[in-house]
């Protein structure tokens, strides 16, 4: 039987997938008013965690946040000693090994989870989990974990899975944001920010196919190349940076963007690379 800690959006989801393919669960939810539901679906419902771990399955968490995984783990460490946790919790990677380290000092073997989808996507297709940490646990269960989408294992070192989520997800942030600010300069000319996503999709959608030229370029360390070069792109920046103050549209999003590539050009490498941007942002570490 499969323990789920936090029916929150995500982990109802987690729970409806398995529920549905007749596997047993039972779930605890902090507030139990938000788990009642999923005993029409033939959930167990635990009121207290310590009740919901009796089992002996794996004990799938999906809660909040890294201070609430140990709010609610905290307290029944000592019963979860020889027991495989999944953290599907959004985390740092300092957070997930630090979660890590605290399973392994309590005998626990920790399988630390990320989640690429939003909850009405878990069990279809394009869901995906990055998983890292216990191997063991990772295969034993992972017929359950191919249920919610598609599993990658990414190694033992338990914030791998966090640190790959936290890259595609900055990538995510930056790209709507940047969408936004396109949309609020068209909205100054009364333009439905529906229309201007209608366009703009698959416009961002074919320019992912540049990233594989960025990445050799990146992987190679060679900005020599001939490809768009900084001079350019700064140029090109400058310019929708001049439209957006024309339009009343705060250029917060894009001046970092900018101020990126101008550092560039001053020290030289105008003649590079865009793709250099990798380095510049790099040595900030
Ligand atoms: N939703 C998404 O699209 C999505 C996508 C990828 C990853 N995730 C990750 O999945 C996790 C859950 O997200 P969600 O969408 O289910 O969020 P949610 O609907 O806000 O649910 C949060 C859950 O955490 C519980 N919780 C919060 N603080 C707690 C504490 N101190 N002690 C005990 N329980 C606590 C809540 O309990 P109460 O109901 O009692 O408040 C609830 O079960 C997050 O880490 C999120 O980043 C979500």
């Amino acid at each position: 039987m499969t323990t789920i800690l936090g029916t929150g959006a995500m982990g109802t989801a987690l729970a409806e997938t398995l529920l549905d393919a007749r596997l047993p669960a039972v779930v605890w939810n902090r507030d139990p008013r938000r788990a009642q539901p999923l005993t029409g679906r033939g959930a167990i419902v635990a009121d207290t965690v310590e009740k919901a771990i009796t089992g002996d399955g794996p004990v799938v968490v999906c809660l909040f946040d890294h201070r609430s995984v140990h709010d609610v783990l905290d307290p029944v460490a000592a019963a979860l000693t020889g027991r495989a946790v999944l953290n599907l919790t959004t985390t740092t990677p300092a957070e997930s090994r630090e979660l890590a380290a605290w399973a392994a000092g309590h005998g626990i073997a920790y399988l630390d989870g990320a989640i690429l989808a939003v909850p009405a996507m878990i069990g279809g297709p394009g869901s995906a989990i990055f998983y890292a940490g216990a191997e063991a646990v990772f295969a034993e269960h992972r017929d359950l974990l191919d249920r919610w989408g598609e599993s990658t294992f990414f190694g033992a070192d338990a914030g791998l899975a966090a640190l790959y989520d936290m890259a595609m997800l900055t990538g995510m942030y930056t790209m709507v944001a940047g969408f936004l600010h396109g949309a609020a300069m068209l909205a100054a000319e009364g333009v439905p920010a529906a229309e201007f996503a209608r366009r703009q999709a698959p416009f961002l959608a074919a320019m992912t196919g540049s990233f594989a030229g960025y990445a050799a370029t990146v992987d190679a360390g060679n900005y020599a190349g001939g490809g768009q070069s900084l001079r350019f792109t700064e140029a090109a920046l400058a310019a929708l940076l001049r439209a957006s103050t024309g339009q009343g549209v705060s250029t917060e999003v894009l001046q970092p963007v900018h101020d990126l590539v101008r550092r560039q050009l001053t020290a030289g490498h105008g003649d590079l690379d865009t793709a250099r941007i990798f380095e510049e942002l790099r040595t900030t570490r």
